[in-house]
């Protein structure tokens, strides 16, 4: 949830931190700190806002110096958005300064020991408690004062330590809270996230869970928090810097918006043939017995990812004939889930750090199941958590309202039920049909896309209306709620989503004269269900946009406005249908003047509970 970018070497380092930093400013942005060993003091310099805030107060203050610094954005959870909760937090006798993204559990415990022994707080955090804790147990060596705190803390984290008494040394350590290590030529970098890392060295490391890391200039050593050394493996990373810019659009939304035929298409490559029928998942091939005898699948996902679930769960069912079902992640872990023989669980997930999808997954195998990934950050912890996977391939997601990683996600579990289906019931002619209509979905985006204008005129003629439905049915249910998420998380307007037949249950109360409702009425099996409802709607006042197919003009007759998308078979048309209601959601939060890459309140990752 935030950001964490750390340098040992030998250059200046404030500019390279702040640099950095605006990489991960996506993952928490309510405050923004950086600390530097300057003349074998420890400098602090830190405010609530932007990295922007921040920058102004370094100039204000004339800059940090040093060789050696650490810098954070935060996203907040314990204690409010205030300069002294801010990161870094330090802990003055000892010299101790330290950032960290994760919760530490215990911190109210180890507050009150702390206080009984003098020290004194000065901030609502946990990660101040962190601090003081690893001062108190310092005797003259840092890395061996960080593996004793973190033997005594519970709770989740990636930390970044410094010591005045100990220059050119950093101590990293991790959780649950993703860290990355750099690996550069006399000089070695810590982020939270590998994009951070890439305009330095493309060589680096994931720290694992109970793992720490001693760096300095020249060398690192890594070692568990009990102190038995491990070797890590240090790899290429595989970031484009194109590809975490914003090359000419004006927001990151919008530029993965505009990126999906692209990105699906790279989701494609190779891992289908169409004469064929045949899919090839390389990630599945060593279970394949295993998933082909699955008795049941149990999708668990978050937010965007479980909508994707939702969908994954009629492919799974209509494609490769296998009982299933999409859980919130967060209710999964806590229940007393009911796991048979032939379960197959698959964590849904863009970061695939999510935690309570990785707590999720973790219960799901503990009970026997075997867990399949669709993730799109390689290497991240679900990742390699789970038995078998396939990665989405869309590349690197910025935006925090997720939009090509829904489409990829989307798009791999309809090719999973494709190829769990052909070892099934499915005939290759079948398979081979779908294949062809999945293979053109890229060209279809690029005829909405070019519709954009169209979009952004009926949404301009709603964009003041402070309640929305947004209603479908069948594999177009699950993309009501995605299209009403996208348009509440950066617009800020109320907006609800729900299967269009549950309407007269209750939720038609709520309709009034002009009240928008969005309905997504392509053709399928329900086609007819969705036209009754939709006049259920107007006739109470309710003003319909429609999504729609191509060449249904009588839809004009029942609707105030229609966007139209590309015929395609049903199971797959939420890759088209969703692509509008993006567009929609953009756009509105343009037009209302928000900042639509930062939507308030939220991060890009929740690696907390
Ligand atoms: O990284 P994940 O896909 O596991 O994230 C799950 C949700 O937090 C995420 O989809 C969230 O709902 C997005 N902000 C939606 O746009």
């Amino acid at each position: 949830m935030c950001g964490i970018v750390a340098y040992v070497g030998t250059k200046q380092c404030q500019n390279l931190l702040l640099e950095g930093l605006k990489r991960l400013e996506y993952r928490g942005y309510d405050s923004a700190g950086i600390a530097t060993l300057e003349n074998g003091r420890i400098r602090v310099v830190k405010t609530v806002g932007r990295v922007a805030n921040l920058e102004d107060k370094l100039e204000e203050v004339g800059g940090v110096t040093g060789t050696m610094g650490m810098c954070h954005t935060r996203w907040a959870t314990h204690g409010g958005v205030t300069t002294p909760n801010a990161h870094p937090h330090t802990d003055d006798k000892s010299g101790i300064c330290l950032i960290h993204n994760g919760i530490i559990e215990n911190y109210a415990s180890l507050k009150t020991l702390l206080e009984e022994k003098g020290h004194r707080f000065v901030s609502q955090t946990d990660t101040e408690v962190l601090a003081m804790l690893i001062g108190e147990l310092y005797e003259g060596d840092l890395e061996a004062a960080v593996q004793a705190a973190l033997r005594e803390v519970t709770g989740a984290y990636g930390i970044v330590v410094m010591c005045e008494k100990e220059p050119g040394v950093l101590v990293a350590a991790r959780k649950g809270s993703p860290l990355m290590v750099g690996v550069g030529d006399g000089e070695h970098l810590v982020a939270s996230d590998g994009s951070a890392l890439i305009s330095h060295t493309s060589r680096a490391f994931a720290l694992e869970d109970y793992q720490v890391v001693k760096l300095t200039a020249e060398g690192f050593r890594t070692s568990t928090i009990h102190n038995v050394p491990v070797t890590p493996k240090v790899q290429q990373l595989e970031i484009e810097l194109e590809s975490i810019e914003l090359g000419g659009y004006s927001h990151f939304m919008q530029k993965e918006i505009f990126e999906q035929p692209k990105s699906l298409r790279n989701t494609f490559r190779g891992r289908f043939v169409v004469e064929e029928g045949r899919v090839i998942l390389g990630g599945l091939a060593d279970h394949a017995k295993d998933l082909t005898k699955a008795r049941r699948v149990v999708m668990l996902g978050q937010g965007t990812a479980l909508h994707a679930a939702m969908i994954g769960r009629y492919l799974m069912e209509d494609l490769a004939k296998v009982p299933a079902v999409a859980e919130f992640a967060s209710e999964f872990r806590y229940r007393n889930p009911i796991i048979e023989e032939g379960t197959v669980a698959i964590a849904v997930s863009q970061s695939g750090e999510t935690a309570d999808t990785l707590a999720a997954l973790s219960e799901a195998q503990d009970r026997g199941a075997l867990a399949l990934g669709v993730i799109n950050v390689v290497g991240s912890t679900m990742a390699r958590q789970t038995d078998a996977g396939v990665y989405l391939r869309v590349g690197p997601e910025i935006g925090v309202a997720s939009t090509k990683a829904f489409v990829g996600q989307v798009a791999v579990l309809s090719m999973i039920a494709m190829w769990m289906g052909r070892r099934r019931y499915m005939g290759a002619s079948e398979c081979g049909d779908l294949l062809r209509a999945l293979e053109q979905i890229p060209s279809h985006i690029e005829r909405i896309l070019a519709t954009d204008a169209q979009i952004r005129r009926v949404t301009e003629k709603y964009v003041d209306r402070e309640n929305w439905l947004f209603l479908g049915r069948g594999y177009n249910y699950p993309t009501a709620l995605e299209g009403a998420l996208k348009l509440k998380e950066i617009s800020y307007i109320h907006a609800e989503g729900m299967p269009a037949a549950e309407m007269k249950h209750g939720p038609i109360a709520l309709i009034n004269e002009g009240m928008p409702a969005v309905f997504i009425a392509n053709k399928g099996r329900q086609y007819e269900k969705v036209m009754s409802n939709i006049q259920e709607v107007r006739a109470r006042g309710g003003h319909v946009i429609a999504v729609a197919t191509e060449g249904d003009e009588s839809i004009r007759n029942y609707a105030e406005d229609v966007l139209f998308v590309p015929d395609i078979p049903e199971a797959l048309s939420p890759m088209t249908t969703i692509v509008p209601l993006q567009l929609m959601a953009y756009h509105a939060a343009v037009l209302r003047g928000h900042d639509v890459d930062k939507p308030r309140n939220l991060a890009k990752s929740v690696t907390v509970e």
